[in-house]
């Protein structure tokens, strides 16, 4: 079966070769486990990403990530008592990408709790990871509820294995405050869209106890993580070749859309 990946160093095709993924401009060589290619493996960990050094602690949250031991409380404490139920919020955010064909990606797809939805309503979803755990479990979910339309990769946002305006639409939920530099993960996002297409994403902003700027300096400094002031989201979104901004903001959550510019 086709598929679409080019190299996240250089950018060049890469050839399905011996079970891996060869690129022949710079020689790297990416190998697929257990179904899924993963281009992390040439490309070091950066020192200052705090989140790609919790890594391993994220692909053992895979385990409980969808149990009410984890998400609904999680997603509750960041968001507020009283935000839509996960549910509804999930339903809001696939509404947002207002087509039913073509192909999306997933950013940050973690389990693929919002990937999964979205592969039901449009013809084909890759799901991008840094978690190998996360990317594992979202294989089993998806085989469990015969879901055959989703294609996982494991790479990280800032360096995307695939061609310029590829996909019909993106997603990228609870992730994009964890990017370390937010602005070139959008630009990359943006690369990877065609001209026109929705990007739907479900993220935090400075309110309630965000506001605090002790707490968000803290999650800054010590976690790598961003809590968005919602003009300079704005800004960045435009700056990386988005419009047509549409928040919607639920407690300290903030779901909106964009889409790619003409
Ligand atoms: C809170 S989970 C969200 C998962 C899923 N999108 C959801 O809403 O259920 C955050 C995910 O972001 C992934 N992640 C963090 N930094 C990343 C990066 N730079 N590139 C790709 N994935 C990343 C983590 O591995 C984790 O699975």
């Amino acid at each position: 079966m086709y598929r679409p990946y080019i190299c996240p160093l250089c950018k060049s095709n890469l050839e399905y070769l011996n079970v891996n993924y060869f690129c022949h401009s710079c020689r790297s060589k990416f190998i697929i486990e257990n179904g899924i290619p993963d281009f992390l493996t040439q490309i070091p960990m950066e020192r200052e990403n705090l989140i790609l050094q919790s890594v391993r602690v994220i692909d053992k949250l895979a385990k409980i990530y969808e149990t009410n031991f984890w998400y609904p409380i999680v997603y509750h404490v960041f968001g507020g008592i009283r935000i839509p139920r996960v549910k509804d919020t999930i339903k809001k955010l696939i509404n947002m990408i207002e087509i039913t064909k073509g192909i999306g990606i997933d950013i940050a797809c973690g389990t693929g709790l919002y990937m999964r939805p979205l592969a039901e309503k449009i013809d084909q979803v890759y799901g991008i990871d840094i978690s190998k755990g996360m990317l594992n479990k979202a294989k089993k979910i998806a085989h469990e509820q015969n879901i055959k339309n989703i294609e996982l990769a494991r790479a990280k946002v800032e360096k995307l294995p695939f061609p310029n305006k590829y996909f019909d639409a993106a997603c990228c939920s609870g992730a994009l405050h964890l990017f370390p530099d937010t602005l070139s993960a959008l630009k990359e996002i943006s690369r990877v869209l065609k001209e026109g297409a929705p990007f739907a994403v479900m993220t935090f902003i400075r309110r309630r106890f965000f506001k605090n700027k002790f707490v968000y300096k803290h999650l800054k400094e010590k976690h790598g993580a961003t809590v968005f002031e919602i003009t300079e989201l704005k800004i960045w979104l435009e700056i990386s070749g988005f419009e047509d901004f549409r928040p919607n903001i639920y407690g300290s959550m903030i779901l909106f859309s964009v889409k790619k510019k003409k």
